[in-house]
């Protein structure tokens, strides 16, 4: 019998799976993840961990957890994670990619579609009871989608789900810029590889979906801002530091760029307060690029059968 730590509340089936799997199943009292302090005491027991993208999972933690062969984090990113000090001590790192690239896709287009139409405003407005006269100009007049440029900055995965939507179902023309040539997406939806700066120059909506690393950090800074048309809106669903805050909100108020439509944020769960302030189509999220039903579950379940193999000696399913 080997001891599971979830550090936030899971599925009850997936409970009983692992405890029908012979394992003792360890989760907090009450719908509140673990604090770190905590998780800290009780790692040490522990042979697998199940945890999220907002636990903290440092060499430090690590050192305190003598049995641990696996952490399973049940998100696609996983920087919360120190891979190399898990490695270093033989643990499996795993993540949760697949099972949520439709629904961070689907959210994509929400983003890009509120504040290309003003719907955060609309709504607002018509909850103050404002009803703007129609005319050919009125107030909340927004901007179209249809047959327009698409630059995507990071065509995996989710970027490629994003494509598929934005050639088949809005007919745009599709730029993007990768590391490496994704051939798939050039055939199935024509979207041609650019370099970056002329993808910034051509793109009425620019969607950034590459992970965060050193060389991603602020890609989007005051210099891509200006050669960003001044009708363009960027949409982030990738990591919040991958596009510099302050220089966004100085592009927003300095009309270098249009609007935004933001799931992800430098310092969550703070949000710029230069961001709040703007309303005229920026749209903010609190991180939901996962959240559906159906998706989270597949995220969880796809951390425990990790788990599980793992524990009885086979392969994880989707190492990291
Ligand atoms: C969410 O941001 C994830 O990485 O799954």
């Amino acid at each position: 019998m080997a001891r599971i730590l979830s550090t936030s509340p899971l599925f009850p089936d997936l409970v009983e799976r692992m405890r029908s799997a012979g394992h003792d199943v360890g989760l907090p009292s009450g719908d509140e993840p673990t604090p770190h302090a905590q998780l800290r005491a009780e790692i040490r027991g522990a042979d697998a961990l199940i945890c999220l993208l907002t636990d903290r999972i440092d060499r430090g933690l690590l050192e305190s957890a003598p049995k641990l062969r696996i952490i399973a984090n049940v998100a696609v990113g996983y920087e919360n994670v120190d891979v190399t000090a898990a490695r270093a001590r033989g643990i499996t790192v795993t993540n949760t990619p697949d099972v949520l690239t439709e629904a961070t896709a689907d959210l994509t287009f929400a983003l890009l579609l509120g504040a290309a139409r003003r719907i955060a405003e609309a709504d607002a407005a018509v909850r103050r009871a404002e009803f703007p006269a129609w005319g050919l100009d009125q107030a909340l007049t927004g901007v179209g989608v249809y047959g327009k440029t698409l630059g995507i900055v990071g065509m995996g995965r989710i970027g490629t789900a994003v494509a598929r939507r934005g050639r088949l179902g809005f007919d745009m023309r599709l730029l993007y810029h990768n590391r490496g040539r994704n051939e798939a997406a050039e055939r199935e939806f024509e979207a041609a590889w650019v370099p970056f700066e002329r993808l910034l120059d051509a793109s009425d909506f620019v969607c950034v979906h590459v992970p965060l690393t050193e060389e991603t950090r602020h890609l989007f800074d005051r210099r891509a801002f200006e050669r960003m048309k001044p009708t363009a809106i960027l949409v982030n669903v990738s990591r919040g530091p991958v596009v510099d805050e302050a220089a966004l909100v100085n592009a927003l108020e300095q009309g270098d760029i249009a609007g935004a439509g933001l799931d992800v944020y430098e310092e969550e769960p703070d949000v710029h307060p230069g961001l709040v302030a703007l309303r005229e189509r920026v749209v903010l999220a609190p991180h939901l690029g996962s959240a559906t039903r159906e998706t989270r579950r597949r995220m969880a379940r796809l951390a425990v059968e990790n788990v599980l193999s793992v524990l009885a000696g086979d392969s994880p399913l989707t190492p990291v």
